[in-house]
């Protein structure tokens, strides 16, 4: 089989890794792929977003499967356009991947199917968006509706905090039409993680559960980023809870975009906090997550290619998992998320048995070494037997990156996070 997967992150490069394993496929294509995915397959210079151009390079390569990484081509419609010309892709419509593309739909789709979430309301009047702060009170969390690259949400601690967040979206325009209008949600408290299951139409697979952590530094200290680290399974989680999410989130909402004639293919994220009235969801993606991807695959045991057929098949695919942890780590420019320099080369490093390296913004240089050129550089991993020991595996590897002050990473990837008030 030739497999082509689009995007450019970690996330794609741990699908890329999952696929070279397969004894099923025999050619696997990028686009347009980074510097560690060119070593393991090919890269096509082709953008995630250049939907015709991706159509025609899989009917003219003949490309067997297709699978879609990133948000913003399935909210833009790939899907549909491959469909549209018979080619094999996994992935939500964009009629479903609405779920992510508007919060306003998820958040009222939710209320439709009595799906526990946070209470909330929509504006776009911004002196109704304030009263409504403050008659609510902090803390309080604004979101723009559309795609904001990640920066849509502002979890307020202050009624100031939170007026500003309104004002620079629905005055500002500070997300264009994206921030037009905001859903304003309560602050729900506990402890967040993520369940995502590979879906089609009301048939649900769960993934294992993963643990994200958002913030760039220590202790959950810092602004807000695209992950800095996770780890799978979450030991901290009972299974009654993930069962519940597996029947009454995920499920449910499988089941209600069918009777609204929106059928969900492909994989359906959830975000979760597990409130002391129980697990509510703070955000459902049409995708695999970055970087719950990275630790989530190297566990599964199955052949991905013939899970994604076997789902798509409507044959029930048997997931099955490796025993113990995997723990990822992510490696970061110097600055990140906000400014910070590109082109820098990496400091060389030696792979080990006892790890894994998954390669996000990296491009492969002339003299055959590797430039950093994104935010989020690297993401190192290791799968053990307990937390502690991935924990010990990961950073014994990332002494490697010690001397360098080009780059940074968090150390305490791996620790329980809780979701406090006024933290
Ligand atoms: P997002 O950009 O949608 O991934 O959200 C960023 C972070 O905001 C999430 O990971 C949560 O930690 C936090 N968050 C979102 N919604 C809520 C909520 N209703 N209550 C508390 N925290 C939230
Ligand atoms: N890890 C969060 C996301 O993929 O949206």
């Amino acid at each position: 089989m030739k497999v082509l997967v689009v995007g450019s992150g970690g996330r794609e490069h741990s699908i890329v890794k999952k696929l070279v394993e397969s004894n099923q496929v025999s050619n696997i294509y990028a686009a347009p792929g980074n510097g560690g995915i060119s070593a393991e397959a090919t890269c096509v210079d082709i953008r995630e977003t250049e939907i015709d151009k991706l159509v025609t390079f899989a009917r003219d390569m003949q490309i067997d499967w297709t699978i879609v990484g990133p948000e913003v081509p399935l909210i833009e419609g790939i899907v549909d356009a491959f469909q549209l010309a018979d080619l094999r892709i996994f992935g939500p419509t964009k009629k479903a991947a609405i779920i992510e593309g508007s919060k306003d739909f998820a958040k009222a789709f939710m209320k439709r199917h009595h799906i526990p979430t946070a209470n909330y309301a929509t504006f776009t009047d911004c002196d109704q968006a304030k009263a409504y702060i403050q008659k609510n009170g902090a803390p309080i969390v604004i979101k723009a509706d559309g795609l904001a690259a990640g920066k849509g949400v502002v979890v307020a601690t202050t009624v100031e905090q939170a007026i500003e967040a309104v004002e620079s979206m629905l005055l500002d325009n500070r997300f264009g039409g994206a921030g037009s209008r905001v859903v304003i949600e309560e602050f729900l408290e506990g402890k967040e993680f993520t369940l995502m299951a590979f879906v089609n139409g009301s048939k649900v697979y769960p993934l294992l559960p993963a643990r994200d952590h958002k913030r760039a530094y220590d202790d959950d200290q810092g602004p807000n980023t695209g992950g800095m680290g996770a780890y799978s399974p979450v030991p901290d989680l009972d299974q009654s809870v993930i069962r519940e999410v597996e029947e009454h989130i995920l499920q449910k909402a499988a089941e209600g975009m069918v009777q609204e004639d929106r059928p969900f293919t492909g994989i359906l994220y959830a975000g979760i906090i597990e409130t002391m009235n129980g697990p509510k969801v703070i955000e459902f993606n049409a995708r695999l997550g970055d970087p719950e991807t990275q630790v989530v695959l190297p566990l599964l045991e199955n052949d991905l290619i013939q899970v994604i057929e076997d789902v798509m098949n409507e044959k029930d695919p048997v997931l099955k998992w490796k025993e113990g942890y995997a723990i990822g780590v992510v490696v970061a420019s110097k600055g990140y998320p906000g400014t910070y320099e590109k082109q820098i080369p990496l400091p060389s490093f030696i792979e080990n048995a006892e790890s894994y390296v998954v390669h996000a913004g990296t491009i492969l240089a002339e003299n055959n070494t590797y430039q950093a050129i994104g935010g989020r550089v690297l993401l190192v991993g290791a799968v053990e037997e307990t937390i502690e020991k991935a924990h010990q595996s990961v950073y014994n590897f990332l002494k490697q990156f010690e001397q360098t002050n080009d780059f940074f990473f968090r150390r305490d990837i791996g620790r329980t996070k809780i979701n406090v008030k006024n933290s």
